[in-house]
């Protein structure tokens, strides 16, 4: 089994990622680390709490940092994942309490707990992975691996026309995350925006599972709303279950391999810069970098298949 921790700003499509990893049988959820960006971060705390009890998942729930490292903390995204970060469908409160130690230290000492056995999931801004490394850089070296949902490579960005949502609300976390050597897979717009779940995919899932998919259903009911008056989309995009997907089905995805960066001010401020290895480059913020895995395109039809399977 993958030994899991999710760090995550539930959030619709967060929650549908989250749901796929407690249904998956080869997945082992540990924790939900929390941080701000579709919601403040005590909200996703909150809601991480919900869903975790909502769907009898006794993994742990550590919370994150409130603020970026370095720019003013934006405004959530309430317009895109409504007030409650669940598209207004009511997922009752829980009585549990947040784990002791900080999303950080939780991290930390869960590697120390498990060396090299760990699979951490950022599916948020990357605050708490900065911290992380910050507090205690050997831990890349105890991890299994890293897989982030977050920028836009190839492809034009969705809060500005460069920058992605999760890079764009810490630009400066996300930048050592990608200067860190640990062995990082960057699940981008790219991958995540030829999948669409349909209001039809949507219904089918909870037919068949009414417990995991009839509040998914009710949520992407409210975020498609976003897809189809921005984009002219007919359902909704379920970026974060990407990162995890990466692990349970591989063969799903395209990869490049190349170092990262980010733009972390100016007008281009968050937006995530791309050298593919064994390509020259003359732009310095490559220099001494590592080269990371980018998931660069999706076959849908697989991806689908394999999200209503588990899911069901
Ligand atoms: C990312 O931003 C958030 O709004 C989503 O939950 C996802 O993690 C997509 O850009
Ligand atoms: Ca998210």
């Amino acid at each position: 089994k993958h030994k899991v921790i999710i760090d995550t700003d539930p959030g619709i499509d967060d929650a549908m990622a989250i749901a796929y990893a407690i249904a998956h049988p080869d997945i082992e959820l540990l924790a939900l680390t929390t941080i701000f960006g579709n919601v403040r971060t005590h909200e996703a705390t909150r809601n991480a709490l919900a869903l975790l009890d909502h769907w009898g998942c006794d993994a742990d729930v550590a919370e994150g940092e409130a603020a970026p490292l370095t720019i003013p903390g934006n405004e959530p995204s309430y317009l895109v994942h409504g007030r409650n970060g669940f598209g207004e469908v009511d997922i009752p409160a829980s009585s549990r309490s947040k784990h002791a130690l900080d999303a950080a230290d939780y991290i930390i000492e869960a590697s120390k707990r498990y060396p090299g056995e760990i699979t951490l999931c950022a599916v948020g801004p990357l605050t708490n992975l900065a911290r992380l490394l910050e507090r205690d850089p050997e831990v890349a070296t105890r991890l299994k691996a890293v897989i982030v949902m977050g920028g836009a490579v190839h492809k034009k960005g969705n809060v500005t026309p460069v920058a992605e949502a999760n890079i764009w609300n810490d630009p400066h976390a996300a930048d050592l995350v990608f200067a860190a050597s640990w062995p990082l897979v960057l699940a981008p717009l790219d991958c995540t925006m030829p999948v669409v779940f349909t209001p039809d995919f949507m219904q089918a899932l909870a037919k068949e599972n009414p417990a995991l998919g009839t509040p998914l259903a009710a949520m992407a009911e409210f975020y498609a709303r976003f897809y189809r008056s921005h984009l002219g989309l007919a359902g909704c995009v379920p970026h974060d279950v990407m990162a995890l997907s990466w692990l349970t089905v591989p063969g799903a995805f395209r990869l490049q391999k190349g170092a990262l960066c980010v733009v972390t001010d100016g007008a281009s401020i968050g937006q995530t810069l791309f050298q593919p290895g064994g390509t020259a480059s003359r732009a310095r913020c490559f220099d001494g970098r590592p080269n990371h895995m980018v998931m660069v395109d999706t076959d849908p039809q697989m991806f689908l298949a394999d999200y209503m399977m588990v899911m069901t």
